[in-house]
């Protein structure tokens, strides 16, 4: 009830659906970072040094500088609705020493992936299917531009307004054709992995 609160007056004060930039603090908070530490996420990613890599709604880049670090011979594509955290998480990686190169940036839609066939071996999400206005049509794109056998990453976590349980990822992600490989974490705060077959 509180959390629906929340979440209807920041759809209200804001006027949209995504995650506000204005208020990216809540996203960097310390205590975040104890519930869901982003070297844990990028652990579950299974990266090698040239892995291509997509992040869907990387926000203010919590996660990206980790991962980025990890693939140095390889890509991390950056896609956010919203220009100003595309802003917010360059700011962060250029301001690691040697990241720029892997890195790039595109603002688009999760609904309508603006990227080739089979071009990624591993995308993840972190508390962002949730905002999806089109859950599925963005899971159908995922599974497009994932190469067969390669990995999709989806985590969540409370007290996120637009969290989504295990049971429920899981029955959407696997509708849309995708296998069900491993799940980290606790019920409040997982990490559900996925291959495209
Ligand atoms: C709650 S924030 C999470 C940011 C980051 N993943 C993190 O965990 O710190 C959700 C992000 O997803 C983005 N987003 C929401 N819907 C989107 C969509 N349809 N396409 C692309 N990005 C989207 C928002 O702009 C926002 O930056």
């Amino acid at each position: 009830m509180v959390l629906e609160i929340f979440r209807e007056g920041i759809k209200h004060a804001f006027g949209r659906r995504a995650f506000p930039h204005q208020i990216t603090f809540i996203l960097e908070s310390p205590l975040r970072k104890i519930l869901i530490r982003p070297g844990q996420v990028a652990d579950r990613l299974h990266l090698t040094e040239t892995s291509r890599v997509l992040e869907v709604g990387a926000g203010s880049g919590v996660f990206s500088v980790e991962v980025a670090r990890r693939i140095p011979r390889g890509l991390l594509e950056i896609l956010d609705l919203q220009p100003e955290m595309l802003e917010k998480v360059q700011r962060k990686i250029e301001a690691a020493s040697s990241l720029s190169h892997v890195v790039a940036y595109t603002q688009g839609d999760a609904s309508n992936l603006p990227f080739s066939d089979v071009t990624f071996d591993v995308a993840f999400l972190v508390t962002v299917f949730g905002e999806v206005a089109e859950p599925r049509k963005c899971l159908q794109g995922l599974y497009r531009v994932i190469r067969p056998g390669g990995l999709l990453s989806i985590t969540e976590h409370l007290p996120d307004t637009d969290f989504s349980t295990f049971s429920r990822i899981r029955s959407v992600v696997e509708g849309e054709g995708f296998v069900f490989t491993e799940r980290f974490g606790r019920p409040w705060c997982y990490t559900a992995n996925f291959r495209r077959p």
